[in-house]
């Protein structure tokens, strides 16, 4: 189990929904741009289909990116398969498909790459999301070096991920991090809180290192601001970026190495 006495695992760069920019959001393409692009870690979200199928999408409904109409929970996996979820970005990803989370996390095992799952459950789903996510997560980490990182805005949905492991490491997701958060992340066992970079200061990263939990940000797309974040000692940022970040921030790709927080 990740704690405040291990070193932490992964990179602090995540290439968000996949790919960031430059290939369309929660799809495999977008994982094999984040690659290309020297991200080994990716963020995605992910939701059930009706017949009970996770797979990667970011919305409750298809029309923003796909060209499907309605609500995700009332369409079954062979019908969001058969939509295309790459032409809404550029004609260069026509053809793209929803894809399953079973063939993401093996395209993830086959290139050593690592995970932040972000369970996105639709609404008065979030039990039956979160316990199918951390099962799969437990699966699939029985063979992996570096377990997958849950998370999500939902606390039913992650309360429901622990019940079900009591080992994969979990991030509890805000807009805005406050010191009341410490009983959420407690009640959860979690390792991490992830918050919207805008309402990050240095108090507030020191605050929750100290005890003894991790902080990553979200959506962070501004060189300059990526570099104050490191100075802060945030443990990950998630960008859409991915070119200039991997340009300018090399190192802060790579895996590990990042010390305990607290000694044993
Ligand atoms: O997990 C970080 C970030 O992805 C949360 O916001 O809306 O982009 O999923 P969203
Ligand atoms: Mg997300």
């Amino acid at each position: 189990m990740i704690s405040a006495t291990t070193p932490w695992p992964y990179p602090t760069l995540f290439a968000h929904r996949g790919g960031g920019s430059l290939a369309p959001e929660n799809t495999l393409a977008a994982i094999k741009m984040g690659l290309s692009h020297q991200f080994t870690a990716v963020e995605f979200d992910v939701k059930l289909s009706l017949d009970h199928i996770a797979h990667l999408m970011h919305d409750d409904t298809l029309e923003r990116t796909t060209t499907g109409t309605g609500l995700v929970a009332t369409q079954s996996m062979a019908a969001l398969e058969k939509l295309d979820a790459g032409a809404w970005h550029s004609a260069g990803f026509i053809g793209e498909r929803i894809p399953r989370f079973s063939a993401v996390m093996q395209y993830l095992r086959n290139h050593a790459m690592c995970a932040n799952v972000e369970i996105k459950p639709c609404p008065q789903r979030e039990r039956e999301t979160g316990e199918a996510i951390a099962g799969w997560c437990s699966e699939f980490s029985r063979a992996s070096v570096v377990k997958p990182l849950l998370s999500s805005f939902s606390l039913d949905a992650l309360l429901a991920a622990r019940a079900v492991s009591a080992d994969l490491p979990i991030g509890f997701l805000v807009e805005t991090p406050e010191q009341s958060h410490l009983a959420t992340l407690a009640k959860l066992n979690a390792v991490s809180l992830h918050c919207h970079h805008a309402t990050l200061t240095r108090e507030r990263v020191d605050f929750f290192h100290q005890h003894g939990y991790r902080v990553m940000t979200y959506t962070v797309n501004d060189e300059a601001r990526v570099a104050e974040l490191i100075a802060m000692k945030v443990d990950g940022i998630f960008t859409d970026n991915l070119a200039v970040m991997a340009k300018k921030f090399g190192g802060a790709l790579a895996n590990g190495g990042q010390k305990p927080l607290l000694s044993a």
